[in-house]
């Protein structure tokens, strides 16, 4: 907002006869004055001021919050036009180039980059919060061996809610939260916990234990040690791959109000505890139009097979019988500036563990779609999930992890959030208004005097009630035989 402010005020000055106010008239001619803040809002309230007292109030209509502003915050900015993405006011390619994750997280978290102490004391709450409660790890155990890890995930992250009942504000005190002390420990928790039951997730859909978190190592590569390590005395990740990896959490920890990142301002507000928050944040990641782009871009690279069916491809993209995935972004309408990034981690990668012949599909694509009028018209650039499905499965992670791997940094993101809502004097707990278009005044009839107009109830069947039902259907058939053969 101060940065909006600031650039407002050069605007501002350069055209001193602009008005700040939008008038609306209405339709018995009032007119009325709406304050425009920041040289871009109204406020939604203001429009109660609108005179249609007698015919009911005037109100925004806005499905998917396509252009409506429903917090202030500090955290994240983007330029979606420019290509600029900036964390509390730093360049997403500095930081990817000279912090490292658990830096970022405590800048997100926090507003300010750590000193020298500030760090080791961060780093060293969060890496001992990696130890999860016994029962935790007992719990994870239970789930089906080919479970989703990130059905896995956010039913774990949820449960580890009940662990801590002294942080929960329905059993503690609502107001517990307003100690940034009691806010602070669920902070080094969860980003402890997460790498540990993300890494659980990973191995109990592989078949093997769990591993105990490793004291001495660092965030990524401790995270790395627990799903890898078998029987290794002495294991540790490369480090060239924990500098990658650490690089992509760092692109994916926050961006701004997406729909995770709103859920979680959604859920907080009604005051529920951190971890329902984050493990429902998780759960609206989980869904493909939102976490799950870089597991369609791989599957559309397998498709395509080779670079010789590229041009077909792109033919069936222009005639919309396919999407390209990896490309085109609601905000960026520009090259999103994490995929340029992402394309240098993507050659180190292949540097130690080979290329993915994917990735020739990938570039060549690229190449082709860049040049293509149909793509450069509607600025149609790759975003983040074009490159990070090709890193991820070349280091050898199985497609259904790609989203277990954007939601471990993007906890930073949310808590952030959490954090900036809790002492964020506007909060309110969420309620947004709905055009209702249903019958009214009905009365109540008779369950025996209603018309069957639909069955409403209709729902495939699985394969085991098929199977069931034609032998309960036999089964009844020859007891009736029986009983006529009787009979008779
Ligand atoms: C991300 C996405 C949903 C953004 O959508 P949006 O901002 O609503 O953009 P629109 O759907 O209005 O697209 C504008 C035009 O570009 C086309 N377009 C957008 N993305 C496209 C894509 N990936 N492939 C082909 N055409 C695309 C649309 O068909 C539309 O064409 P039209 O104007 O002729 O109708 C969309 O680009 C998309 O589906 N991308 C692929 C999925 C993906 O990579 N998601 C990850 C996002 S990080």
């Amino acid at each position: 907002m101060e940065r909006i402010s600031e650039i407002n005020q050069q605007v501002n000055k350069n055209d001193v006869n602009k008005k700040d106010t939008l008038t609306i008239t209405d339709r018995k001619g009032n007119t009325f004055e709406l304050k425009i803040h920041n040289n871009e809002f109204i406020q939604a309230n203001d429009l109660l001021k609108v005179g249609l007292k007698d015919e009911g109030v005037l109100r925004s209509y806005d499905p998917g919050y396509m252009n409506t502003i429903c917090c202030t915050s500090k955290i994240s900015y983007i330029d979606g036009d420019k290509g600029i993405l900036e964390y509390r006011g730093y360049p997403i390619e500095q930081l990817a180039e000279k912090s490292n994750f658990l830096e970022v997280a405590f800048l997100l978290i926090y507003g300010e980059l750590p000193t020298p102490s500030q760090f080791q004391l961060w780093k060293n709450k969060i890496q001992t919060h990696t130890f999860v409660h016994q029962d935790i790890n007992q719990m994870m155990k239970s789930f089906r061996y080919d479970a989703h890890p990130m059905g896995m995930l956010v039913s774990t992250i949820a449960a580890t809610s009940t662990f801590h009942p002294e942080a929960n504000p329905a059993l503690s005190g609502q107001n517990i939260y307003e100690d940034s002390t009691v806010r602070n420990k669920q902070i080094h928790r969860i980003l402890g916990n997460i790498t540990t039951i993300a890494a659980n997730c990973y191995r109990h859909r592989i078949g093997r234990s769990h591993n105990k978190p490793h004291p001495k190592l660092d965030y990524v590569e401790n995270f790395l040690f627990m799903l890898d390590r078998l029987n290794e005395n002495k294991y540790l990740p490369h480090p060239k791959l924990v500098k990658a990896l650490d690089i992509l959490f760092i692109l994916h920890a926050e961006h701004e109000l997406n729909c995770s990142t709103a859920a979680v301002r959604h859920l907080c507000s009604s005051g529920v505890d951190v971890y329902s928050c984050i493990s429902g944040a998780a759960a609206a990641l989980y869904g493909p139009k939102h976490g799950g782009a870089n597991e369609a871009v791989l599957r559309m690279l397998n498709q395509i097979g080779k670079k010789e069916n590229i041009p077909q491809f792109i033919q069936d993209v222009k005639d919309r019988k396919k999407l390209l995935f990896g490309f085109g972004h609601r905000v960026y309408k520009s090259y999103d500036p994490r995929a340029k990034i992402i394309k240098r981690v993507a050659d180190e990668v292949f540097e130690i563990v080979g290329k993915e012949p994917l990735v020739e599909i990938a570039i060549e694509l690229e190449k082709i779609a860049l040049s293509d009028e149909y793509f450069v018209k509607r600025k149609l650039y790759p975003n983040v999930d074009f490159y990070s499905g090709v890193i991820y499965k070349a280091m050898g992670f199985p497609t259904d992890m790609f989203p277990v791997l954007f939601t471990i940094p993007r906890v930073a993101g949310w808590l952030a959030h959490w954090n900036e809502f809790v002492n964020d004097p506007e909060n309110k707990i969420v309620r947004p208004r709905q055009n209702y278009q249903g019958l009214a005044n009905k009365d109540y009839v008779d369950i025996s005097q209603r018309q069957e107009k639909s069955s409403y109830l209709d729902a495939y069947k699985s394969a085991t009630s098929r199977r069931r039902q034609v032998s309960v259907e036999y089964t009844a058939q020859r007891k009736e035989s029986k009983q006529n053969a009787t009979q008779a």
